[in-house]
Order: C-alpha cells, then structure tokens, then sequence
C-alpha cells in the first residue's frame, strides 16, 4: 500500500441498499468516511480511511476498499456486529436509513485519536466527520504531527443553536469548515448563504465551502467569493454527495492552495457519487474522466 497523503476518519455502515423497483444491492460499503474517501480517491493514490467495524465485517466489504485502492485502518473499538443499514429508497430520491445494528453503539464506538496510525500523521489532508466537540483534540493531534491541511465536516444533528460555541471554538483550527446551507441557517437563524460564509469566516476559519445542493457551493476565503455550480450529470442517488464534495475539495485545496479549484474538485467527485446507487467504480478511466469534468467545470465558473 502506497504512503497516505488523504484520509478521513468516521463510520463505516454495511448498506443494504432497496430500490424503489424493489431490486436490492445487499452489503455495500457506506457511511460518510466511506463516501468521503472515494471522493478523494477520484483524484489521488495513497487514500485511507480510519473506521471501527467488527470481526463479523464481511469480506466483500474489505475487499471493496482494496479494489478501490483504499486503505482501510481498523480502530480499536470493534462493534459487533458491524454497524449495518437498510437504506430504502422512493422514486423521488427520498432515503429511510432503519439501523439493522445498534444505532447508540455506531455512535459511541467512533474511532478515537489513539486509533490514528502513526505513520498516517505524516499525510497531507485529513477530513474531520467528528461531532464538534471533539473536533479540537483532533485538530490539534493532527496538527501536532505534521498534517497541514484539515477540512471540518460535522455532522448534521450538531447545526443546533446550542452548539454554537463549540463551532466557535473549533473553526480556528482547522483549514476548511464545509456545512449545508440549510443546516447553518438552522445553526445560525441567518438564510442569505453570503451572509451565513462571512458569519463562519468571522469565526475564525480560512475557507469556508457551503453546500448548496444541486444550486452548487458557495466558497469564501477573506474577500473573495466563488459560486461553484454542481457538474451537470443524471442524478440517481444523492447520498453522499456532501462527503464526496469534502473529500474531493480537500484534495483540489490541499494540491493547489486554491479554494476554487477545492470547490472545483469537490463538485467532479460529488457528480461521481450521485449517478448511481451506492459508491462509484474506480478503475483505470477515472482519472481521465475526472479530468475531463474537471475541464467541463472550468468552462463552466
Ligand atoms: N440534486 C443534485 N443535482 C446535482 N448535483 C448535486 C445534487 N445534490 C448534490 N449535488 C452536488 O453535490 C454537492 C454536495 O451536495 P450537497 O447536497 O450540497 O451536500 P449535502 O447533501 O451533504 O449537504 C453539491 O455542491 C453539488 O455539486
Ligand atoms: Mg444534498
């Protein structure tokens, strides 16, 4: 396995994904460091994700990540067994996540900074999927071992009032702070997406990169301003089109320094996640058409 330049460390859910049709696609990798580390992958080798997963994890679901080239690190808690969803789909596209496992113990067995491998420190970028208040121990750590690029992406249930000094405390630290449009009007009782990335950028962080759907991102660094639209692709399935933009972003910023190449790269690799159920094959094309919807997205911002 090649040295890791790009991670993420989160959940890995076991998907049993049921088709509005009723066809069904059993046991496929999920979960947001999932979808976030085949983002990155669209672009870059020495791609790796930190996960806990049981014993009983099925063979297909290891061998998925070799396929893809992906390195997948177990950490030390091991729930049992592997966390496991039904996600049910409707013709509109509206998923029903049920947790087949427990849903308390996917969250309370979230891999923690000892199960960060050392030689990993030494990676370029890493994606932060924590909830908030354990963003900073992580920041830090990674910071402290010589990563330089760290993109926040917490998850959608802590965009609560309640929390805002916790996003206050974190956003200093890390490079790249990504929410959703709708979460941080809900976060912060503001609508207008300039005014909710010049209120995040006040806070603290350097770049921000708000989600917008299928209106696109909105990325700000100081005072610049760039709207970048989502590629133009047939939608099939939308989930993990928010990870997929993170890990695809981090890779675009943390090579070129530049936040509308981050935004850039972010949208090809969401456009990979969303044309089909589950997560996009990555074979010996990729590259090339990831370039070629990279040159697409330049005519087009
Ligand atoms: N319905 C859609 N049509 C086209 N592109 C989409 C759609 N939904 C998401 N995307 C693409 O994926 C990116 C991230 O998705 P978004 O919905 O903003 O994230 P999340 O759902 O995690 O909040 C968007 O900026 C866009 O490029
Ligand atoms: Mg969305």
């Amino acid at each position: 396995m090649l040295p890791i330049n790009f991670a993420a460390i989160a959940g890995l859910i076991i998907d049993d994904i049921v088709l509005p049709t009723g066809e069904t696609r059993m046991g496929v990798p999920g979960g947001s460091g999932t979808h976030s580390v085949w983002g990155m992958r669209i672009w870059s080798d020495g791609v790796g994700l930190i996960a806990s997963y049981g014993a009983d994890c099925p063979a297909e679901i290891l061998t998925a990540f070799d396929e893809a080239g992906i390195a997948l690190h177990r950490a030390g808690a091991n729930p049992q067994p592997t966390p496991r969803c039904w996600q049910v789909f409707e013709f509109n596209q509206h998923r029903t996540e049920i947790f087949r496992t427990s849903e308390a113990d996917f969250y309370r067995l979230q891999p923690v900074l000892s199960d960060i491998p050392t030689e990993w420190q030494a990676a370029t970028g890493f994606h932060l999927l924590h909830e908030v208040e354990d963003v900073p121990d992580f920041a830090r750590h990674l910071r402290a071992g010589g990563v330089s690029c760290l993109l926040a992406e917490p998850p959608p249930t802590d965009f609560t009032p309640e929390h805002l000094d916790a996003f206050a405390a974190f956003l200093p630290l890390v490079d790249v702070f990504s929410p959703n449009w709708e979460e941080s009007a809900h976060l912060l009782g503001i609508d207008n997406p300039d005014a909710i990335v010049a209120r995040f950028l006040e806070m603290g962080v350097p770049v921000v990169a708000l989600r917008m759907g299928e209106a696109g991102s909105l990325v700000a660094a100081g005072q610049k301003r760039w709207r970048i639209p989502a590629v133009s692709v047939s939608v099939v399935d939308v989930t993990g089109a928010g990870n997929s933009y993170c890990g695809g972003f981090l890779v675009g910023y943390a090579q070129t320094g530049d936040p509308l190449m981050g935004g850039r790269y972010g949208a090809v690799s969401a456009s990979f996640t969303i044309e089909q159920f589950g997560l996009p094959v990555i074979d010996r094309s990729t590259a090339e058409r990831a370039r070629d919807r990279l040159r697409r997205a330049m005519g087009s911002g």
